[in-house]
């Protein structure tokens, strides 16, 4: 379960999340909608610190921690039980897929080379990438590349998987696939939290939604509320934008 209490983020004078309060539960899959600015990477990326928020308090496996008190080794532990998975990929280079996925479980994870290489190629084929485990990033196209983020993301089995817009940058041919992968590792353990645009696979996938406008949740449910039902007419012109 990760509980987020009164979090607010500013960037200068520039607030960007003004007391965010949510709370997922453990397997449950929470989609962040919202136009352009909102607010929503930052949210996403102060979750795991890599961009962390100025005040509030978080409950992550029943630990509850501040903010402002947050020791270095805590945020460690959170970055350790969480995954990020990036609108860019975000993968090395210069190496393989298999190296990429290798990377955080011998460095953050501390497996041994052969451990970090078996873990690499079970995640690979589960991505459908048992065919291109030895291919560079440039060798690849955008949507095996996502395949391995996403192979990345499982390897190191966190608690909870953070998606940034996976599929804004990929051809549309490339879209279902990786929306099918992501439905296909939903509603396990590893708890899903997604940036999309998709709105149609929100609906399909989440368990709740929340519509952040200008960093306040402006209103939160269940997909029924949000696309059937909402309260406020500025949810309603944004999923009508999307139509
Ligand atoms: N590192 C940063 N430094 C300064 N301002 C930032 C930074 N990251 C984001 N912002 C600002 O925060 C606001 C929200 O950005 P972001 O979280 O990226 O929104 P979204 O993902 O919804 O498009 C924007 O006004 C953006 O310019
Ligand atoms: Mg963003």
């Amino acid at each position: 379960m990760l509980k987020l209490s009164n979090w607010s983020k500013s960037f200068k004078e520039n607030t960007v999340l003004k007391n965010i309060n949510l709370e997922i539960g453990t397997g449950d899959v929470l989609s962040i909608i919202g136009s352009s600015g909102s607010g929503k990477s930052t949210l996403l990326r102060s979750i795991n610190f890599l961009e962390p928020a100025d005040s509030g308090s978080m409950v992550f496996n029943g630990t509850e921690l501040n903010v402002e008190t947050i020791t270095k080794k805590e945020i460690l532990k959170i970055r350790q039980q969480t995954a990020m998975v990036f609108q860019n990929y975000a993968l090395f280079s210069r190496k393989t897929a298999k190296e990429n996925v290798m990377e955080a479980l011998t460095q953050v994870q501390k497996l041994t080379k052969e451990e970090a290489m078996t873990q690499a190629e079970h995640y690979l084929t589960l991505v459908g990438m048992e065919q291109r485990m030895d291919y560079y990033p440039t060798q690849l196209s955008g949507g095996q590349q996502q395949r391995v983020g996403i192979a990345r993301a499982l390897a190191i089995q966190p608690d909870i998987i953070l998606f940034d817009e996976p599929t804004s940058a990929l051809d549309p041919e490339m879209v279902a696939g990786i929306l099918d992968l992501i439905k296909q590792i939903a509603h396990q353990e590893t708890t899903l939290i997604l940036v999309t645009h998709e709105m149609n696979f929100a609906r399909q996938v989440s368990d709740q939604i929340i519509f952040l406008d200008k960093g306040t949740i402006l209103e939160s449910g269940s997909p029924t509320k949000i696309f059937e039902a909402p309260e406020h007419e500025r949810t309603r012109q944004f999923i009508n934008g999307f139509q």
